[in-house]
């Protein structure tokens, strides 16, 4: 099956989907701020669900607000899928997650177009809060479809603007009937864009991933004593901002002794009441740690954990933490990576095996069915930020090689080999 993706209408929906609450860059670069179930997001959602319809696939809405569309004919069997996310941090991008929904998009009008008869149906998907950036943990519409988190648990998470998600969830118009956890596809493939520099570093033109580093986002609160900043002596501060700077460098240190690849990042800091002034009474802040290896991931969080007792023991504040989100690393298939690399090298695109230092929703549907992704170059390594970019070429030759694998994905005879 020899099949040719239509690359200029890939690029026009992207663009198309880009309009939808535009930010613009310090050097006037394009990205996006659709938050996830905010009025931006929904707006966002109409339209990809406008060109699901478009094309006469069977829509349906899960329980969490995942949208899947699946090709008509096919009752009964479970389709090939692919299919990523399209709400974006705060300071997005145009291509992290909305490139593996359109690229899904466009393989099926593909397929369609040509007449292709295949023996299975193929799916594409957009899940809900894939960010986690406004709800914690992140990929949380894809863990509920895939049934690592229960519905109504999901429904009370509350967002960090203070809205609880079911309710969000339904003033947006996007609580469907559909069950969750959610079928069982026969597989799932997802093409996104790497978000970091080493497919450019290494100049190959895509990746095949061979698996998701293991996360951990913890919320650390610190509790001291608010006082004036001019006439409280040193030694006699509760000063949880102190405490809080020495716990970052404390991470520093350790993901610096453990070494590549180990990450460790503080994205989110608040101190209350946040005066030139004033002592603050409380810090919090958030510590997103990842490694490969689960077993490294574990010391690092337990060698972390001990240097902030010890810090915040000295500076006499209270210390508590909630853990906003914890997945072990995921190995994918080996026969869907090695689909991917193939499709590549057929197609004459040099590609590499790499492992993916973002979350993606493909890591959950891993749980559910055979999975692996498709990388494409980000310039300069930059992603959540609107500078994010990946060429034409590439997007187009990403979609490609979705097309291709998918369509071989549909044939019976790969499980064999
Ligand atoms: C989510 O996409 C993450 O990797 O933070
Ligand atoms: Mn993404
Ligand atoms: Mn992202």
């Amino acid at each position: 099956m020899d099949l040719h993706i239509d690359g200029a209408r890939l690029l026009r929906r992207l663009d198309e989907l880009a309009l939808i609450a535009p930010i613009t860059g310090p050097n006037g670069e394009r990205g996006n701020a659709r938050l996830a179930l905010t009025d931006e997001d929904r707006a966002g959602r109409d339209l990809v669900v406008s060109w699901m319809r478009d094309l006469g696939l069977d829509v349906s809405v899960d329980g969490i607000g995942n949208v899947i569309a699946v090709m008509t004919g096919h009752p009964g069997v479970a389709p090939v899928m692919t299919g990523s996310h399209i709400d974006t941090v705060a300071t997005g991008g145009r291509f992290d997650g909305n490139l593996g929904v359109l690229a899904g998009l466009e393989v099926i009008e593909s397929v369609i177009e040509a007449g292709i008869k295949l023996e299975r149906p193929l799916a594409v998907g957009f899940f809900t809060d894939e960010e986690g950036a406004r709800f914690a943990p992140d990929m949380l519409g894809s863990l509920v479809y895939a049934g690592g988190l229960g519905l109504e648990e999901a429904l009370d998470i509350v967002s960090i603007d203070g809205a609880r998600l079911g309710d969000e969830l339904e003033k947006i118009g996007y609580q469907g009937g559909a069950p969750c956890p959610g079928p069982a596809p026969h597989a799932f493939v997802e093409l996104h864009i790497e978000q970091g520099p080493v497919l450019e570093i290494e100049g190959f033109r895509l990746g095949a991933v061979t698996g998701v580093q293991g996360i951990s986002w913890t919320r650390v609160t610190l509790s001291g004593q608010s006082n004036h900043a001019g006439t409280t002596p040193m030694q006699m501060r509760r000063d949880p901002a102190a405490a809080m700077i020495r716990m970052g460098a404390a991470l520093q240190e350790i993901v610096a002794d453990v070494g590549s690849p180990q990450v460790g990042t503080i994205g989110s800091i608040e101190l209350k009441p946040n005066l030139i002034n004033v002592v603050p009474a409380r810090a919090t802040f958030t510590v997103d740690v990842r490694h490969t290896d689960e077993r490294t991931l574990r010391d690092v969080e337990r060698r972390l954990r001990v240097e902030m007792e010890r810090i915040a023991a000295e500076h006499g504040v209270e210390l508590s933490t909630e853990s906003l989100a914890r997945f072990e690393p995921v190995v994918f298939d080996e026969r869907v990576v090695s689909l991917v690399e193939r499709a590549a090298i057929e197609r004459d695109l040099s590609v590499m095996r790499l492992p993916s230092g973002a979350g993606h929703d493909a890591q959950m549907m891993a749980r559910l069915c055979p999975t692996a992704m498709i990388f494409t170059p980000s310039r300069g390594g930059v992603s959540h930020n609107p500078a994010e970019h990946t060429d034409d070429d590439d997007l187009v030759a990403g979609c490609q090689v979705l097309a291709d694998v998918m369509l071989a994905l549909t044939v019976n005879a790969w499980m064999e080999e």
